[in-house]
């Protein structure tokens, strides 16, 4: 039995995905893909390079030329651009204002999505985003769409914000989590969507520990090994 496993966690800001999937990964011994990372490099990017992000053409160029590496060592995750250490810049909010436009750019997607099937071809995955589940890996073995309530969500960025020195107003994040999801669930191309085959993980009143072992346990009973 093949016991290399592609597991896909959607869903959308803040319903924690990604503490839940970083942890998954590293007790599976598997690897992470954190899709949200490459968007956000993307547009990192673009805001360098002054580059009007409603410019389709041009925002597409700048995916195709940068070089974007995800490494995993030692439970860190770090993520270059262009060789450039970018893993706390691209959580700033100055990212969240732009990184819709550049995630509903049809030829931004394709893409990424190339670059993220080619991380999940050699090894167990752990693949979070908001389209893992229906366009990248539509043949993955277990996919979860994990999903906790606004206040949840909005309180658990807070709190992760406030952890990384940026203090930001509540209400404020409310708001925006809420313009977000419109926007990641109404756009034309891979928008947020539950796939048909997902198992739905509702967190807003779990505990990270709860979360982990509930998938992990989903993917053992599949035959996905531990090391
Ligand atoms: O998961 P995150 O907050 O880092 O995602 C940042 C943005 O990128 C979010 O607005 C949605 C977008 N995104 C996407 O469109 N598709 C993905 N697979 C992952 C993220």
């Amino acid at each position: 039995m093949n016991t290399k496993k592609i597991i896909t966690i959607d869903g959308p800001a803040g319903s924690g995905k990604s503490s839940t999937s970083k942890r998954v990964a590293s007790e599976l011994g598997y690897t992470y893909l954190d899709s949200g990372s490459m968007y956000r490099a993307v547009t990192l990017k673009v805001l360098e390079l002054n580059i009007n992000p409603q410019s389709d053409r041009q925002v597409q160029e700048i995916a195709e030329k940068a070089e974007i590496e995800l490494i995993s060592q030692n439970g860190q995750n770090q993520i270059l651009l262009d060789g450039k250490d970018v893993t706390s810049e691209i959580r700033e909010p100055k990212i969240s204002k732009t990184i819709s436009s550049v995630a509903a750019n049809k030829g931004v997607r394709s893409i990424l999505a190339e670059k993220q099937k080619e991380i999940g071809k050699y090894s167990g995955i752990v693949a979070e985003g908001r389209d893992m589940g229906t366009v990248v890996f539509p043949d993955a073995d277990l996919k979860i769409y994990m999903t906790a309530s606004i206040q949840a969500r909005a309180e658990r960025r807070y709190k992760q914000l406030l952890e990384s020195g940026i203090k930001v107003d509540l209400d404020k994040l409310i708001s925006e989590i809420r313009e977000r999801d419109k926007m990641d669930s109404t756009r034309k191309h891979s928008p947020l969507r539950q796939a048909d085959d997902s198992i739905i993980l509702d967190t807003s009143n779990m505990s990270l520990d709860d979360q982990v072992n509930w998938i992990v346990d989903k993917a053992k009973a599949l035959g996905a090994n531990v090391s």
